[in-house]
């Protein structure tokens, strides 16, 4: 197969190259067989091709294939903090990438060379391999169902990155036709944490519905590939156990920061290594939008437990606290009366006191009342 394309040109004066995409056959060219045989042919033509594929050039076809095999077109839809963090490393890679949200980044993809569209409709038209849905988990349905499918391509893989799972998962089966395929996934990390680098950061992913054919399973493998060649960890794990282990973490994470965050917390000049880790954790977590927060635990049916853990455990360490408190109290109160007096346990001090009698209770049974002993 040739495609080589001679057209006439004749405006070219000998020896001058003008600004074309190609160069008339008088320019130099590094094509050495078209040099040896351009005399042969009228000087007024010029070439629309800059290479020849011939079927024995197996190089070409080779480099052809691996080239389209590797590089995907990838469409971000949501170009916030999170999606514009993304777009960097894809277009690093070589990965063609354009860009669609409700805001107007066309100048900031501009920066980033990403190809910015306002109407969904001219993204869906320009038929990529991938839509990445970067959105916010609290926006992910209305945007993904005003998404006009019907102009992507008929086995389009969506890949969405929210920070919880099961809920994009379940969206994506009920809404996107039969044969899209769908990978679900979740960076754990972000613009703060994978600033430098995504070397050895975990990439958690489930591949929910890959279809048949090779293509399709290697899209998938090569959009996988973006982290793995990054040196992320990569987690392969169904959405339901990334949920469970998240909202012990993630949302446990972000919650400690904005607590800690309401507390006012400042550094002095005096900061321990640990105390270093709160101001990071605060600044980390607290760059985040309100939102993302709120869909970790509006989107997560095991947050709304671990909150309630995390409350319980700052009531007994302040009861504990507060125990111990007591204890001392009370032995400079009455230490020299309650000498001798049988105990039958640590902590069944105050039943043996008649003059207590509001306090005829175990600390750990009755830790409201001792504290309105106290305060
Ligand atoms: N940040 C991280 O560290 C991190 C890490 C892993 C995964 N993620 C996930 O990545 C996604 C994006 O996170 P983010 O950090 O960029 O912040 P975010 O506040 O969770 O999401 C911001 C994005 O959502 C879009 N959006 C918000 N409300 C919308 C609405 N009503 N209609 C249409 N679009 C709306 C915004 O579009 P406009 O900007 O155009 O308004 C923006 O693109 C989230 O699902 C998050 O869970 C984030």
């Amino acid at each position: 197969m040739i495609s080589l394309r001679l057209q006439p040109y004749t405006n070219v004066k000998p020896n001058e190259c003008p600004s074309l995409p190609f160069p008339p056959l008088s320019c130099p060219s590094r094509f050495s067989p078209l040099n040896l045989s351009r005399r042969r042919i009228a000087p007024r033509l010029i070439i629309r091709a800059m290479d020849t594929t011939q079927h024995f050039d197996y190089e070409s076809h080779l480099s052809q294939r691996l080239t389209k095999s590797t590089k995907l077109k990838i469409a971000i839809v949501g170009f916030g903090n999170f999606g514009q963090f993304l777009a960097k490393t894809l277009v690093k890679q070589g990965h063609t990438v354009f860009a669609h949200s409700r805001s107007d980044y066309s100048e900031k993809a501009a920066e980033l060379e990403v190809s910015f569209f306002k109407d969904a409709d001219d993204l869906c038209e320009e038929h990529p391999d991938v839509i990445l849905l970067c959105t916010s988990i609290i926006s992910t349905e209305f945007v993904l169902r005003s998404l006009p499918l019907q102009r992507l391509k008929r086995n389009t893989l969506f890949v969405d990155v929210l920070s919880v799972k099961e809920f994009p998962k379940s969206l994506f089966l009920q809404i996107l036709p039969q044969d899209f395929d769908i990978l679900c996934t979740h960076p754990m990390f972000g613009p703060e944490s994978g600033k430098e680098s995504w070397k050895d950061l975990s990439f958690v992913y489930d591949k929910v519905r890959i279809g048949n054919g090779e293509s399709r399973e290697l899209r998938c493998e090569r959009f996988l590939d973006i982290f793995k060649n990054e040196g992320c960890r990569m987690v392969g794990m169904s959405c339901a156990e990334h949920d469970r282990h998240a909202a012990e973490s993630q949302f446990i994470t972000h919650t400690m920061g904005r607590v800690l965050e309401k507390s006012s917390l400042h550094s002095t000049p005096i900061n321990t290594k640990g105390y270093e880790t709160l101001l990071n954790l605060v600044d980390n977590t607290t760059s985040d939008s309100f939102d993302l927060y709120y869909g970790l635990f509006m989107y997560n049916k095991n947050a709304m437990e671990q909150l309630e853990r995390l409350v319980l455990a700052f009531e007994s360490l302040k009861t504990e606290l507060c125990g111990h408190l007591h204890d001392l109290l009370r032995k400079q109160l009455f230490g020299k009366a309650e000498e001798g007096v049988e105990r039958p346990g640590d902590r069944m001090l105050l039943p043996e006191l008649p003059q207590n009698g509001s306090l005829l209770f175990s600390r750990s049974e009755n830790t409201n009342k001792e504290r309105s002993y106290f305060f």
